[in-house]
């Protein structure tokens, strides 16, 4: 077992990406990308579900030195909220400052169609737990007012522009999952002011912003929500559907660190 600062070698990476469902894809695009299996890097989740691999991949997006993280462990999977506090630890250790969240999410709007991108404004946890319960000290009293960060989405929206794809923003509420969502329950995010809904990144921005990381995060729609007109909500769909919009997802990011340099 080893540290991911002790497998750095000539990499300095400032910049963390961590790959939601189905959206491995968008590793083919790093450029001279060394992997570390998860395996091989303490405490890091070996993701259990298919549309997850599971290593870290060191290179450069759009000439920018990235980590990406290929796939994420969620709380649904052994009921542990802080299940990516170590991988995010050691993200931390290795250099890393910024932190750019990507998931699969339902829509809760029926304008907001499967394949739209959508960055986070904000979260809503529905999920009733908290990735730092059980940890003590003070600094555990995160602010959480700024936890998206507003300079990396007014970016994000610059480079959507550029590449002429169209992102939404809103809200993600965090749904433990893995049962999907009932109908009653949609609506009630609905009428709380959600725009997307998922069953990760709430906790990872929790510990990111813990560990004085900034954050973005951005969504691929895979599916209209429980409940709104023609929604069927499956992993296969999110799967298939996150695919598609791999590709978007792909190119946002290229130009966001394009536009870096
Ligand atoms: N609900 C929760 N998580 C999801 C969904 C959904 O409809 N689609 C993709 N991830």
């Amino acid at each position: 077992m080893t540290t991911l600062k002790s497998q750095l070698g000539s990499h300095r990476p400032k910049h963390g990406i961590i790959l939601g469902s189905a959206l491995g894809s968008v590793i083919d695009a790093v450029e001279n990308g060394v992997d570390i299996p998860y395996t091989e890097l303490s405490g890091f989740p070996v993701p259990k579900i298919s549309g997850h691999a599971g290593k870290v991949v060191l290179g450069k997006l759009g000439g920018v030195e990235v980590a990406v993280l290929a796939g994420r462990a969620h709380a649904y999977e052994d009921g542990n909220a802080a299940v990516m506090r170590p991988a995010l630890e050691q993200l931390k250790e290795a250099g890393i400052e910024v932190l750019i969240l990507t998931n699969a999410a339902g829509s809760l709007k029926a304008s907001m169609k499967p394949g739209s991108l959508m960055l986070l404004t904000d979260h809503i946890n529905c999920a009733g737990m908290n990735p730092l319960i059980g940890q003590h000290g003070d600094e555990n009293f995160v602010s959480m007012t700024n936890a998206y960060d507003a300079g990396l989405r007014k970016s994000f929206v610059a480079a959507a522009k550029k590449e002429k794809i169209l992102v939404k923003q809103g809200v993600y509420c965090w749904y433990s999952g893995p049962s999907f969502e009932t109908p009653a329950e949609i609506r009630m995010m609905q009428i709380i002011g959600g725009t997307a809904v998922g069953m990760s990144t709430a906790p990872e921005t929790i510990l990111a912003t813990r560990l004085g990381m900034k954050v973005a995060a951005i969504s691929t729609i895979t599916n209209l929500a429980a409940g709104i007109k023609g929604a069927s909500p499956s992993h296969d769909e999110t799967k298939r559907e996150g695919a598609k919009a791999a590709v978007n997802m792909k190119r946002l990011l290229i130009r966001f660190f394009k536009e870096l340099k």
